[in-house]
């Protein structure tokens, strides 16, 4: 392990925001914990389930093999006396595990070292924000963001492959934001060929509505959706399209290790954001780690596999016994796939981004 400072000791000058913290091999600190509560989901986006392989037989993980929220909240607890400050809880998609709030409340609770309630946030598809959003925010949750590919309702429709309408994501949006979510940040991926023409008409809505919106360059995770390089629309190509209609300007990320690059419109009317995993990668500063539903660490959205953290759990390991298990697991770490993306890697087994909710 190359540096620890102890998680109640003084600030190791060591991490790159002055706190505490775990290093990896490359001085990254562990910040941030990103939750899968569930593989499950009831969409089946073309990039990341596509309905040809995850068909009616597909075998989810059966229910017992699933976290209960007791032990995520145990794990996460864990994980933020560790250093990690910001909490996402991914899916699948998360919405359809029961009684999320619960999950929510229990999350809630936790406090960093320094005492500082942790950033507790959620990707979801939107599609069921409607009767749950209120609920959501009560329990405690702060901030959310929303996958979104297209306004236009045929893109969408086809996009999600289930012919799911645009008009309900919009509406949960809707709830989102009248339940006192903010900000809600919108997520588009995309793909050549599928959805470039919704580029301009997306960041003028969201530009609009007051709504920060992500474009997402189509990446290789996985091994179903069937990737090639050619299917990337660049981040330089989105934020070229949109400035081209409405002038962009570069801005200053909001905090180091920020995923999405900023850009701002130049008349003061909002910002976006482009993540270029593909063609910027931004493994230097990455300090996530994901918790699959069935209680792997993952120090990689693109790693082979996860290190078991439900067995020993079940087996009664300590607090201490599993806190070591993850300061070895990140002190270890050398993880930096997108910076040698190329032929070679192309073939490397990955996870799937359903299991680690992205
Ligand atoms: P906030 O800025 O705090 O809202 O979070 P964030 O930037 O991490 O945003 P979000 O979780 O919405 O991430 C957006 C998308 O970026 C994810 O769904 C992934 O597709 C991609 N992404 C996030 N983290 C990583 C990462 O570590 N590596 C890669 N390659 N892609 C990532
Ligand atoms: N490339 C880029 N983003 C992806 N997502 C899922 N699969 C991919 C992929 N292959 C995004 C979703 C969502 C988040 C959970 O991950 O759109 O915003
Ligand atoms: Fe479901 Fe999200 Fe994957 Fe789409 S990207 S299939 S909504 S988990
Ligand atoms: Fe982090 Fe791996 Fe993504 Fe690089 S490819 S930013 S190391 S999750």
């Amino acid at each position: 392990m190359q540096s620890i400072a102890s998680p109640t000791g003084a600030a190791s000058p060591t991490t790159f925001d002055g706190r505490p913290g775990l290093l990896d091999m490359r001085g990254r600190a562990l910040r941030d914990l990103r939750i899968s509560v569930t593989d499950r989901c009831n969409f089946r986006c073309t990039y990341c389930m596509p309905a040809e392989v995850f068909g009616r037989d597909y075998a989810f993980l059966p229910h017992a093999e699933v976290l209960t929220y007791e032990e995520i909240h145990r794990l996460a607890g864990i994980a933020v006396g560790l250093g990690v400050a910001k909490l996402r809880i991914t899916g699948g998609e998360p919405l359809v595990r029961r009684d999320l709030a619960a999950l929510i409340a229990q999350l809630a609770t936790l406090r960093t070292p320094e005492g500082k309630p942790v950033d507790l946030t959620l990707t979801t598809n939107g599609s069921a924000l409607r009767p749950l959003a209120g609920a959501l925010a009560g329990a405690g949750l702060q901030r959310i963001t929303v996958s979104l590919d297209s306004l236009d309702d045929t893109t969408f429709r086809r996009m999600n492959g289930v012919d799911f309408p645009v008009a309900r994501v919009l509406d949960g949006i809707d709830a989102a934001r009248a339940a006192g979510l903010a900000p809600v940040k919108v997520n588009m991926v995309v793909k050549k060929g599928e959805n470039e023409s919704s580029i301009v008409p997306m960041a003028r809505w969201a530009r609009d509505e007051g709504l920060i919106l992500r474009f997402i360059e189509y990446m290789d995770v996985g091994t179903t959706n069937g990737w090639r390089l050619d299917d990337v629309v660049t981040a330089g190509e989105i934020v070229a399209a949109i400035d081209a209609e409405l002038p962009l300007e570069a801005a200053a990320p909001t905090y180091r290790g920020e995923v999405a690059g900023r850009w701002r419109y130049r008349d003061g009317s909002g910002e976006i954001g482009v993540i270029s995993s593909v063609s910027q990668p931004f493994c230097g500063d990455c300090t996530r780690a994901r918790l699959s539903a069935e209680g792997r660490i993952y120090t990689c959205l693109f790693s082979a596999s996860g290190t078991d953290l439900r067995g020993p759990l079940r087996e009664g390991a300590s607090d201490d016994e599993l806190r070591r298990i993850l300061e070895d697991l990140w002190g270890a770490r050398t993880d930096r796939y997108s910076e040698l993306r190329s032929a070679a890697t192309s073939h490397l087994p990955r996870v799937e981004m359903f299991a680690v909710g992205g």
